[in-house]
């Protein structure tokens, strides 16, 4: 199936990206694997392709959407959502943007498009506290993720940030009780988290970092051994471009069920009969791509 993959991707001029979090075939046979900012970016970079399969969740094939509207983007399973992204929804979103006028709306990706629609700039967990920072308002509505939003606040204490009341069901898993037993088993170890866990676990941490931040902290780190508190797809990578260290999960692995759902057998059967294809309203397209490009140049 993998040489079927490889052979398909050719004659039909496609490319794979995948997510940090995707299972460790998909994330070899991809030709890029990264985090949601980074594939924001991928996307909005692809010159010779026609056609992108993203092997991720719904929000992320529609950013590829949303920033190449002239390619076709394929997403293996259409099941394949975030409930993150689904506690943000259109009418409450613009309940409160009625409520807050001068407010401006920063929404994490992690959000479906027609929220993206009416979002005044996006922001992923790369880049939310400089994106935020840049915005000329000092009132803010974040959204959907109140953790990130938390982290946010830390940062930039001088904006006035309304949080939204969603959070990640996966990061949430983790416990400050993880990170006590964690220490005492290995009391050297560097803990590096995402910005979606518990304020409570995010301030007993090294640090705090989105999945490819993680990366990158832990090729420029002294440290020998790390402890993640992320979705477990990440030790994949880490342990691969990081050989001669350690990494281990936070409490029990976490795994997010959406992201799993993509398979090499799923991939293959999207790019056999080109689906599921992602389609969104031509004005919703113009009007999220202004977020997401806004935040492109706020970085
Ligand atoms: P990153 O942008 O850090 O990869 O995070 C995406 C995500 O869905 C985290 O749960
Ligand atoms: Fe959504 Fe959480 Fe899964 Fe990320 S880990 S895709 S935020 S459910």
């Amino acid at each position: 199936m993998i040489e079927e993959i490889l052979k398909l991707k050719k004659e039909k001029s496609a490319i794979i990206l995948a997510h940090n979090y995707q299972i460790p075939e998909i994330q070899d046979i991809a030709d890029f694997v990264g985090d949601s900012l980074e594939l924001a970016r991928k996307a909005s970079e692809i010159k010779d392709a026609k056609i992108i399969v993203f092997c991720g969740v719904k929000f992320m094939a529609e950013t590829a959407k949303i920033l190449s509207p002239e390619k076709k983007v394929l997403l293996p399973d259409l099941d394949a959502g975030c409930p993150l992204a689904d506690m943000a929804n259109y009418e409450e979103v613009l309940k409160i943007k009625e409520k807050y006028p001068d407010a401006w709306v920063v929404s994490y990706v992690n959000t479906n498009a027609d929220v993206k629609s009416i979002t005044d700039v996006c922001c992923t967990s790369a880049n939310a506290d400089k994106v935020v920072k840049n915005i000329p308002a000092k009132k803010i509505i974040f959204l959907p993720d109140k953790n990130l939003c938390w982290y946010v606040k830390q940062k930039v204490p001088e904006k006035d940030i309304i949080c939204w009341e969603g959070y990640c069901f996966v990061h949430r898993l983790f416990t400050i009780e993880d990170v006590k037993k964690v220490k005492e088993i290995y009391p050297d170890a560097e803990l590096i988290v995402h910005p979606e866990c518990d304020p409570e676990v995010q301030m007993m941490a090294d640090g705090i970092y989105s999945t490819s931040g993680m990366l990158k902290r832990a090729k420029e780190s002294k440290s020998k051994r790390f402890i993640i508190g992320t979705e477990e797809g990440l030790l994949h990578r880490l342990k691969k471009e990081n050989p001669d260290k350690e990494f281990y999960s936070l409490g029990s692995a976490k795994i997010c069920p959406n992201m799993k759902k993509i398979t090499i057998e799923k991939l293959y059967f999207s790019l056999k009969e080109e689906k599921y294809e992602i389609i969104l309203p031509d004005d919703i397209i113009r009007k999220a791509k202004i977020s997401l490009e806004r935040m492109l140049e706020f970085i």
